[in-house]
């Protein structure tokens, strides 16, 4: 960490993460050129995109960001009992920073450390951070660990306890997850997990969740065309697309599709689909846990003494366990 002339601490910032943008182009033409066309949920995320989710956290249909917070504030005290202090704290998908800070207190970390898929999303938040802790040393880390969990050497040696709030953990299928999990005990280096993780609950509660009333997600579903237009060349038009989620019981996941309402001819610079009436391509999956369900995940990744506490209705779970 960098320390200024008046000595005040400065956040310590790395860019990991540079998408290779031929590789982005070919990714994105593979998926919407399959039999069932995808494309991974991380293209939801532009600035716009991010704007749009922050929204979604805020609508009353949107019940798991204010859930975990609530379990959050009500145990704290309880689930920092069973989390070491003074470890490095790690928070995968930091945006801005404010779900761990409302913890230093409770887990007294040695060190913060930011990550996201960008640098650029977390200065701003660190620089606040410390001026709200000078002493506490601050890293923001800007890594993709959607698909491979490692940490940089400038995060330091020591216990970590990772925390992975929101139930991000959801976006995985349960095979990945277990993938994830497993990598994230091993760059605890012997710490800790903490984990948010949304429950399997009635349809009337899921469904509205991912298509609410204001029609929020829905612009974010289809923000991702935009997206793709600016990532591939493509020509979409949003006009032309319908924002839909289901709930599929079997798989136990939220499903988000975005639906041809018409024929039309997409193309990009070296490719092109038609897309009939009626044509999905599949954007998002959102599974949900039992409570013993997802224990037996966080044993299978080889996570000990797991602890749980929910909220009164049961919607949603906030995970310890150990690594050791
Ligand atoms: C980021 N992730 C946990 C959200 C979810 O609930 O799966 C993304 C989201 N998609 C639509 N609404 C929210």
């Amino acid at each position: 960490m960098s320390v200024d002339s008046s000595h005040q601490r400065q956040p310590g910032l790395i860019q990991i993460y540079r998408p290779d943008a031929a590789a982005v182009r070919a990714e994105l033409a593979a998926g919407l050129l399959g039999p069932a066309a995808r494309i991974a949920p991380k293209y939801l995320y532009d600035a716009l995109g991010s704007r749009l989710f922050a929204a979604i956290t805020e609508l009353a249909e949107y019940y798991p960001t204010r859930t975990e917070a609530e379990i959050l504030a009500r145990h704290a005290t309880d689930i920092a009992s069973a989390l070491p202090t003074g470890a490095t704290l790690v928070d995968l998908g930091a945006g801005n920073c404010e779900k761990a800070a409302r913890l230093f207190d409770y887990l007294k970390p040695a060190r913060y450390v930011a990550v996201d898929i960008s640098v650029d999303f977390l200065q701003q938040a660190l620089h606040c951070l410390q001026r709200e802790h000078p002493l506490l040393e601050l890293l923001g880390v800007g890594l993709d660990f959607s698909t491979q969990l490692v940490l940089p050497p400038q995060v330091g040696t020591g216990p970590r306890l990772l925390f992975y709030p929101g139930s991000s953990i959801g976006n995985f299928t349960p095979a990945e997850a277990l993938i994830f999990l497993r990598q994230a005990r091993e760059v605890s280096q012997g710490g800790a997990l903490l984990i948010g993780v949304d429950l399997v609950k009635p349809v009337s509660v899921l469904e509205p969740a991912y298509d609410d009333a204001l029609g929020v997600t829905a612009a974010f579903n289809r923000n991702m065309l935009l997206h793709l237009n600016h990532l591939l060349g493509s020509n979409f038009d949003i006009a032309h697309w319908r924002h839909r989620a289901r709930f599929d019981t079997e798989q136990s996941r939220i499903e988000m599709y975005l639906d041809a309402m018409q024929d039309q001819l997409v193309q990009w610079p070296g490719g092109e689909r038609l897309f009939r009436r009626g044509e999905a391509i599949h954007t998002e999956n959102s599974y949900k846990y039992s409570v013993p369900g997802f224990e037996a995940l966080l044993s299978e990744a080889g996570f000990a003494q797991i602890r749980c506490w929910t909220d009164r209705q049961n919607w949603f779970a906030v995970f310890t366990a150990q690594a050791a």
